[in-house]
This record gives structure tokens, C-alpha cells and sequence, in this order.
């Protein structure tokens, strides 16, 4: 089967072509972030204009790129949720009107679904069962994963997702947009135990996050060391970077440990923007090591936004029979465990 993959969920037009024999035969991606960095957040009016002007011409760069022909295209997936409704609906009309068009089936892919299997597409995959840590700019879960979508949800946060997270600390401390990898960078050249920040819900027993209290603790910081126009040192800006990057991973390590204890497995993946994170990546490798166990992951640029992940997972689902109907449809919230799972 070979399979046109959309992304449009958000800021990033992704495009792929993935084939159930071959593995990805291409892909493409292009971002707003130029578009969306001066208003300091994502626009959804201005996302989904631009998905519109960039979808087709990545869909046939990449079909051109990966020496196919139309025609030679079995399926067609696109993010159907969640995301921003308008983002969403300009990926499920082009990829639903396309397969209608060739005349093949289509399907609608759950986002997280697609961050989830994104480790799938490397040349060591995990097998399942193991534990998934999702953490992007709208989500930061835990999830016990027995097959493609067989999901448990062990924990989640109950306020910003981690992303977010990293986000609002970056613009508090006046870094570009998106934060993360801006915050991450910054806190390479921070001092170590500078500042201690607290690791949220660590204390008590659960799997759910909480990292509104940590934002609050990096704000009050600043406004202790600033001088009187407001502004850091640029040490001192690095040296909270740190103490909070440190913080989230020290959280997130915590609470993935437990989450492989209380379900007996060996095997975690860690999906979603935020685990591009270096440091992240470092440490959990560390703490899976101790453990015998083992931690895998895609690449840095298949763990933001992409259309390869959504081709991937389309791919399965269509292998499996699964189709969508000819309504254009996108769920802007949809819950992960009530996908349908595939033998
Ligand atoms: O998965 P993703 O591309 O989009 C969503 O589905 O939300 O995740 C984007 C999030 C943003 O919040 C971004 O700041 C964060 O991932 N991110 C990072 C890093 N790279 C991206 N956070 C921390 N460290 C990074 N290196
Ligand atoms: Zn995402």
C-alpha cells in the first residue's frame, strides 16, 4: 500500500508518501513560524489560510519526490484531530476530495496516534506492549499502548501540557516563539543548582502532571532578579532555563519510572514535540539503563508535527480495513482511548 499522508493540525503543513513495502519514500514540511512569531502564539485564522496555500504544492513535491505517480497512490491520511478546527478542515477537505478524486480510501488519523507510532518509522522500532510518554505543545500523557490503538491513558496533565509549558516560560523570558527549543538552548549555557525549582506532583502517588505551579515559581523568580527595568542578566536567564528544563525532565522521569513499574513493562517511547529535547533524551536514557529497560524515539523532526507520522498510521489503519466515510470530518477534541484498535 502506498500512502499520501497529510498534516495540518496546527502550525506546520506536513506532507509524506509512505509505503507499507519500502518504509517513508518522502516527505515534506513547511512551518508558520515566521508567520505566527510576531503575534507571539498560533493564529488560527492566519494557520489555516496558509495550510490552504501550501498543501497542494507539498503534496506534489513529495509525489514528485518519491518518483511516483498519482496513480501509484493506494490511500490517503489526514490529521482529523485534534487541533484547530479550521487547521484540521483544510487537511481532511484536500485529502478526502483527493482520494475521492482517485478513487481510493481515505482515513482520518488521530494526531497524538500519529506522534505515538512516529518511533515506527525508525530502523529500530520498539514492539509492543510499552509505555508511551506523549508530551507536545497541547498534550503531556501517559499512555500503556498493547497495539495501534490499544491505549490505556495512565496519567495526564491537569493544567499545561509540557510544551505549553516551555512555551510560556520562554516568553517570560523574552526568547523567540515557539519557546522550547529556545529554552532548551538557553539552558545549556545555565549553571547547574543555580536555582531548584519544585517537581510538581512528585510527592504524591498518580500518574498526572501539573506545571501551571512550576510556570508561576519560574515568574516569580524573574521578577525577584530583575533589575528595575524589568530585565535579567543574561546568566540569570540562562541559569533559570536550566533550573526549569531540569525541573519538567526530573518530573517527567519520575513519573515515567513509576509508570513502567505499575504496568511491569521494559519498553517506553517518548513522542511529541518536546521529545526532541536533548537533555530529555539524556536523562531518561540514564534512568532506563539502570532499569534494564529501554527507551526509544524518532528523530528530531518526526517528533514535532509531520505529515510522515500521519502516513504511517493511516497506513495501518487502511491496512487493517479501516476507511472513512465520504464526509469531511475533524474533531478538534478527540480522546485518545476511544480509537478503535487494529489486530
Ligand atoms: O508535537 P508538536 O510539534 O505540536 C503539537 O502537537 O503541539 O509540539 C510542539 C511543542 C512546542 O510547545 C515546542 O516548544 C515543543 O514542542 N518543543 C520543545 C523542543 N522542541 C519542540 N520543547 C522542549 N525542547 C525542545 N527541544
Ligand atoms: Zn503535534
Amino acid at each position: 500500500m502506498i500512502v499520501l499522508g497529510i498534516e495540518t493540525s496546527c502550525d506546520e503543513t506536513g506532507v509524506a508518501v509512505y509505503a507499507s513495502t519500502h518504509g517513508l519514500l518522502a516527505d515534506a514540511l513547511f512551518s508558520q513560524v515566521d508567520i505566527h512569531a510576531a503575534y507571539g502564539g498560533v493564529i488560527p485564522e492566519l494557520a489555516s489560510r496558509d495550510h490552504i496555500r501550501k498543501t497542494l504544492p507539498l503534496v506534489k513535491q513529495v509525489i514528485a519526490k518519491a518518483g511516483i505517480r498519482n496513480v501509484d497512490i493506494t490511500g490517503v491520511a489526514y490529521t482529523a484531530g485534534p487541533g484547530l478546527v479550521g487547521a484540521l478542515l483544510v487537511g481532511a477537505a484536500i485529502g478526502r476530495s483527493l482520494a475521492m478524486g482517485w478513487d481510493v480510501p481515505a482515513i482520518g488519523v488521530h494526531h497524538m496516534e500519529g506522534h505515538l507510532l512516529a518511533p515506527m518509522l525508525e530502523a529500530e522500532p520498539p514492539s509492543f506492549p510499552f509505555v508511551a510518554l506523549l508530551v507536545s505543545g497541547g498534550h503531556t500523557q501517559l499512555v500503556r499502548v498493547s497495539g495501534i490503538g490499544d491505549y490505556q491513558l495512565l496519567g495526564e496533565s491537569l493544567d499545561d501540557a509540557a510544551g505549553e509549558a516551555f512555551d510560556k516560560v520562554g516568553k517570560m523570558l523574552g526568547l523567540g516563539y515557539p519557546g522550547g527549543p529556545h529554552v532548551a538552548k538557553l539552558a545549556q549555557s545555565g549553571i547547574e543548582g543555580r536555582f531548584e525549582f519544585p517537581r510538581p506532583m512528585t510527592k504524591r502517588p498518580g500518574l498526572d502532571f501539573s506545571f501551571s505551579g512550576l510556570k508561576t515559581f519560574v515568574r516569580n523568580t524573574i521578577i525577584e532578579h530583575a533589575n528595575n527595568n524589568g530585565e535579567l542578566d543574561v546568566q540569570t536567564q540562562a541559569d533559570i532555563a536550566r533550573a526549569f528544563e531540569e525541573a519538567v525532565i526530573d518530573t517527567m522521569v519520575i513519573k515515567c519510572r513509576r509508570a513502567l513499574q505499575q504496568t511491569g513493562l521494559k519498553s517506553l517511547i517518548i513522542a511529541g514535540g518536546v521529545s526532541a529535547n536533548t537533555r530529555l533524551r539524556e536523562v531518561l536514557e540514564t534512568a532506563m539503563l539502570k532499569i534494564n529497560g529501554r527507551l526509544f524515539y524518532a528523530q528530531p523532526r518526526f517528533c514535532t508535527d509531520n505529515g510522515a507520522m500521519i502516513a504511517y498510521a493511516g497506513c495501518q489503519r487502511l491496512l487493517a480495513g479501516q476507511s472513512a466515510s465520504l464526509a469531511i470530518d475533524a474533531f478538534p477534541r478527540w480522546p485518545l482511548e476511544s480509537l478503535s484498535a487494529i489486530s
